[in-house]
């Protein structure tokens, strides 16, 4: 019996089978007193299996997106942002675009959820099997700096076309010199008709000229042909915490 053992775990070892490895012993036990079939019992411990790999796989793939908050549609209050048509939200969330190839554009001003909802968005693509990597957009461009410096630019280009999904969040925070904004389209061109782009700026598209000067016609020329533009208009949600925060106050006082 230790040998039938001893070589079980082995072979789970080697072929990586963890979940299986660590809770198979007391499920032995288990189908034993219980006269579970071998049926059940193998079914049940490949279903264990799957599950945890399912799960570490989903993990690992959120770590590497490199989100700056974890937050989901289902975090998010729909009645508070009445501006944003839910049924816009659901079609995306069908991943349609993503087969489409096609970008999502969150517009509006500081605190009414663009990165929250571009967040969300990353991680249902994930759930579904697509893989999804987030930069600020002052951090992307920077990084393209580098790489232009070291002779590397294309290596990198190529890296950031290897997700499915690229979120490029805060545009328009920070200005953008005539260099990094040539960089910023060609990473677009790279991507377009071939690989989506979720954004999100607080400057609306008439204002993109005072982020990217000359370039901002050709961006959004590319950017725009196929894409979903979801306009929040409203009061920020940090701001809605504040006033319940000071009405408590008050209300202490
Ligand atoms: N409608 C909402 N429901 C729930 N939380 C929200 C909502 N809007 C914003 N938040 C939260 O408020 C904070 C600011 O939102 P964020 O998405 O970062 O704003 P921004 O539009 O500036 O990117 C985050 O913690 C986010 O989760
Ligand atoms: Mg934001």
């Amino acid at each position: 019996m230790n040998i039938l053992i001893n070589r079980l775990n082995e072979n789970m070892e080697t072929l990586r089978l963890n979940r299986m490895r660590v809770i198979f012993e007391n499920y032995v036990a288990k189908i034993e007193k219980e006269k579970i079939s071998f049926l059940e019992g193998l079914d049940y411990l490949i279903e264990e299996e799957k599950n945890y790999k399912k799960e570490t796989s989903l993990g690992m793939r959120t770590k590497i997106a490199g989100f700056p908050y974890i937050k989901n549609f289902e975090q998010f209050d729909f009645n508070f942002q009445v501006s944003i048509d839910v049924q816009s939200i659901n079609d995306l969330r069908t991943m349609r675009f993503v087969e489409a190839k096609e970008n999502v554009i969150f517009l509006g001003p500081p605190g009414v959820g663009k990165t929250h909802l571009a967040i969300s968005l990353g991680l249902d693509a994930i759930r579904n099997n697509y893989s999804c990597y987030y930069m600020n957009c002052h951090d992307l461009i920077t990084s393209l700096n580098h790489a232009q410096h070291e002779n590397r630019l294309n290596q990198r280009l190529k890296q950031l076309c290897r997700h499915k999904v690229l979120i490029i969040d805060e545009i328009g925070y920070l200005p953008i010199d005539e260099q990094g904004a040539n960089l910023f389209f060609q990473l677009i061109s790279k991507r377009y008709e071939k690989l989506s782009i979720i954004l999100t700026s607080n400057k609306s598209y008439g204002q993109w000229n005072d982020i990217f000067g000359n370039t901002a016609a050709a961006i959004l020329d590319r950017l725009l042909h196929h894409s979903t533009t979801i306009n929040i208009k409203g009061e920020s949600y940090r701001i809605k915490d504040k006033k319940t925060q000071m009405s408590q106050t008050r209300k202490i006082n």
